[in-house]
Parts: structure tokens; sequence; C-alpha cells
């Protein structure tokens, strides 16, 4: 186990489509999971993909903290994930990146999605989310198709230093920046 280095944002292995992972049972898969998890951990994100690791391989990790206080969702691994939005709704919040240390941008994302992807024991995990849920799993899922948040964005009005952006926020609006 260990704690990985971020590709960041210019980096190409960011901006290539990652592939579709063989045998999600295999060692070495358990492996770069494990090492996710720990650099995630380390990084205090919500979400992380593969090739952010430097690994082009379909695979994502996430979770939503209780502190959110929308429903916690324990830590989840989905490898080679497939989204479809449930739907036309979408809302616009504030994203982070831990490839772009220190930024943060509104994004619209669709409202509600299903998702599904299988687990280290090449189970399906298929799963509905709205808000938070749906967000981060579309944020990590769009790493695995070279897609970075700035790319969604509508407004790079709202893109900005964290710091900044949070203080600005902390007049009343709620919508907090979170690193995935
Ligand atoms: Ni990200």
């Amino acid at each position: 186990m260990a704690v990985l280095k971020i590709a960041r944002m210019g980096h190409p292995v960011l901006a290539r489509s990652a592939r579709p992972v063989p045998d999600p049972c295999a060692a070495e898969v358990r492996r770069l999971v494990a090492d996710m998890v720990d650099t995630l951990n380390e990084e205090h994100g919500v979400g992380l993909a593969a090739p952010q690791v430097f690994v082009p391989w379909r695979v994502v990790i996430f979770h939503v903290p209780a502190e959110r206080g929308e429903g916690a969702v324990p830590f989840t691994v989905l490898i080679n994930p497939e989204i479809e939005p449930v739907g036309q709704d979408m809302t616009v919040a504030y994203e982070g990146c831990l490839s772009l240390p220190g930024l943060t941008g509104a994004v619209p994302r669709a409202t509600r999605i299903r998702y599904r992807g299988l687990d280290l024991a090449g189970q399906e995990v298929v799963r509905e989310a709205e808000g938070f849920h749906a967000r981060v799993v579309q944020h990590e899922c769009d790493h695995l198709d070279g897609v970075l948040y700035p790319m969604r964005m509508r407004d790079l009005r709202t893109f900005g230093f964290s710091e900044e952006v949070r203080r600005r926020l902390a007049e009343g609006d709620d919508d907090r920046p979170s690193d995935g």
C-alpha cells in the first residue's frame, strides 16, 4: 500500500480515454485500488480515478462522507463503470479536483443518475444516485474519458482559487467546494 503521486491538469494521461479492465479480480487491480484508497485518504478527497495516478484503466473510487449531511455513501470501487442520467434535471454546484489543486468552479451535472460497474470481486454494482453522490460519480467517470471539470463549466467567472471562492460563498451560499 502506498500514497501515489497525482497527475495535474496538463499531463496527457488526464486527457486520454482509459482502457477497460479485462479482469476486475486481478491482483494488480486490487493493489491499484488499495493504493488509490491510501492516496485519497491522504489527500482528504472524496473521489479518485485511476488516470489521476497515471494508470490508464477504467477504475474509480469514491465515498460520500457523513459530514455532507445528505446520506453517507461508503467507499465504493467501480470498475468499467457506466452512467445514464435519470430525467433531465441539471444542478450547478462547485467542484474541486485533486488534479487541479487549490482551484474550484461551478459545474452543471445531471441531478439524478443510474450507474453500474464491477467491484473487486467481479460483482455488479447497480445504484441510483442524486445530489452530491451523483455529482461525484459523474466527475470521477469523466476522468476515464479525459474530461476535467473546467471542460463542463458554463460560466468561467465562477472558476477560481478555493480560498477566494469559499470566502465569497461564506456570505450565504452553502455550495461547498469538495475535491473529487
Ligand atoms: Ni477530479
